[in-house]
């Protein structure tokens, strides 16, 4: 058998693709800096994988993940039982030819356990029109870039893109290629969201059963949610014989997404007796995991959504709260403590000391450097003294805020705005730019205060950008509530909007999120870091893939 020696049989792998497909969702725009820290939860969180890039992409993307392996994947976790574990194994992708497959290697190999995984396009409609490709020259380039990715690497896996609108007969030819080659686990994608459970579980089966090899390698599912079926279908792979789930926290990824972690990991859980296997997924990390990733990639999760949405937990109904009194278990199917939703709001106020905030911060899984701490921490008591109850919500928000901030070009200094009836909203502003230190004052107008912010900011910045979506929450409830802004920018079609090899328009988005008990000012915060990842993305930060070779345009995918 070859699969890694740090599994067992009766598990089914989580492979989490948060950084690599859910990074494609439009203006899930992810720096550094917030893919280490996610990489570093992801861990916590007890993923057996991670697929932490797509290295040949840009050389921010290659850095990134070789930064991921050469940290996350050389640290020893705890597993779920608390005992010692290994490092996560982390996965580079790479299109099926050898600049990729470099790319990919040099980026991985750091880590203690690397994987590279190749892959090309399996359906008539693919290799026809995209690749211009004949099947047998698919089988053969399949053969020579598993072998070619072998020589460096033991851990392989190859995905036949499009598998679910393959011909299973030839799908079945290229996986006994890829695993004569050396791939260790074949995982087949449902790239367009297409299939159902009963045939994507059926396609599952049949790969295993007629495929020569199949049974000494891992199979894996990677299912997209096109008709709300993501679960579904991976759930259905792995009643057929998976034993590896693709997924991504909140579900995101392009267009309607990928198949969410939080679903088919609780689901497992939940149902243990409908599938009888086991994942190593410290569930108690699930909501911490999925605000994180909600707030670093600024998409918001639907509050219906299943197991992380506001609701999810949530009784309205009064004969549910009549049941709920009476026992629990009548509407509720698993506690919120399971995904480590705490309902004590009451954490810390405005007489906790440092030392107590520390270790808040701790419990909660967040590793501060001093520095980091001493900025956490006065924002903590400026916050203690405008509320009278901080809650866990407010810090990860203040953290999130306050810490991981994108590299910056300009700060807000000030910002001072005038509304009301019978007036011209107007606001001044004060930006201070981080590379020559000098601060600019100016002023707008607008349809309403926020406007007007904008318009002088945009002033000052002038970088031209189009406001395509707003939104403000409140974190906590009552009068004193934290507002939580986002918002996504776009770059207008005449400065840099990138057309694929196809012709088809990318867009290019940039989300930004502020924390303020003023939203005005949460407002301008969540802007000026939407601007600021616009502008480092224009000085070549994180740039756009590179051009296809003609082997797998697909791939080449909008980083922003
Ligand atoms: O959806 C897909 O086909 C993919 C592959 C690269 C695995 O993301
Ligand atoms: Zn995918």
């Amino acid at each position: 058998m070859s699969e890694p020696p740090i599994f067992g049989p009766d598990k089914v792998l989580i492979f989490d693709t948060t950084l690599r497909d859910g990074e494609q969702s439009p203006g899930a725009t992810l720096n550094a800096e917030e893919k280490l820290e996610i990489a570093r939860q992801l861990a916590r969180l007890g993923v057996d994988i991670i697929e932490a890039g797509f290295p040949a992409a840009s050389p921010g993307d290659l850095a990134a993940v070789k930064r991921i392996a050469e940290t996350v994947g050389r640290e020893p976790r705890i597993d779920k039982h608390g005992n010692p574990a290994e490092p996560p194994v982390i996965c580079g992708l790479a299109r099926a030819n050898k600049k990729d497959i470099d790319a990919a290697w040099e980026a991985v190999r750091p880590a203690k356990h690397p994987r590279i995984h190749t892959f090309l396009a399996t359906s008539p409609v693919h290799m026809k029109y995209k690749l211009r490709m004949t099947p047998d020259e698919v089988v053969q380039r399949v053969g020579e870039m598993v072998a070619y990715a072998k020589q460096y690497c033991d851990d392989i896996e190859f995905s036949p893109e499009d598998a679910g609108r393959s011909d299973p007969e030839f799908l079945y030819r290229v996986l006994a290629t890829a695993i004569e080659a050396g791939a260790t686990t074949i995982n087949i994608p449902d790239t367009v969201g297409y299939t159902t459970p009963e045939e994507f579980g059926k396609l599952i089966a049949d790969v295993r059963e007629n495929t020569p090899g199949a049974k000494d390698v891992i199979i894996s599912v990677h299912t997209h949610n096109d008709l709300g079926l993501a679960t579904a279908n991976a759930l259905a792979g792995v009643q057929a014989g998976a034993r590896q789930v693709e997924c991504t926290v909140n579900g995101i990824g392009e267009r309607a997404g990928n198949t969410s972690l939080e679903e088919v990991v609780m689901a497992l859980y939940v149902r243990q007796q409908v599938y009888e296997i086991d994942t190593n997924i410290v569930t108690t990390e699930i909501h911490r995991t999925s605000d994180m990733v909600s707030r670093y990639t600024g998409m918001l999760i639907q509050p219906n959504k299943a197991i992380v949405g506001a609701n999810a937990f949530a009784h309205e109904a009064g004969i549910h709260q009549d049941g709920m009194l009476k026992h629990k278990r009548t509407y509720e199917i698993m506690d919120a403590s399971l995904i480590g939703l705490s309902h004590s709001r009451l954490v810390l106020g405005k007489h906790s000391g440092r030392h107590a905030f520390r270790k808040r911060l701790e419990d909660m899984g967040y590793r501060l450097d001093d520095e980091e701490l001493n900025k956490a921490f006065k924002r903590f008591k400026e916050l203690a003294d405008k509320k009278k109850v901080v809650s866990d919500a407010d810090i990860e928000a203040l953290v999130a805020d306050e810490v991981y901030q994108p590299k910056e070009t300009w700060e807000l200094v000030n910002v001072q705005v005038q509304t009301g009836t019978n007036v011209v909203p107007t606001a001044v502003v004060t930006l201070r730019n981080l590379e020559t230190g000098e601060e600019i004052t100016d002023a707008g107008f607008g349809t309403g205060p926020v406007d007007a912010m904008y318009q002088g900011i945009n002033r000052i910045v002038g970088a031209p950008n189009r406001l395509v979506e707003y939104l403000v929450q409140a974190i906590t409830e009552g009068m004193d509530a934290n507002g939580d802004v986002t918002i996504r920018i776009e770059i207008p079609e005449s400065r840099g909007y990138k057309y694929t090899p196809q012709g088809r328009p990318r867009r290019r988005l940039f989300s930004g999120r502020g924390v303020d008990t003023d939203i005005v000012v949460a407002s301008a915060k969540a802007y000026m870091q939407a601007l600021n990842k616009l502008l480092a993305a224009e000085n070549g930060e994180g740039a756009a893939a590179p051009a296809s070779d003609g082997v797998d345009e697909s791939a080449v995918i909008a980083i922003h």
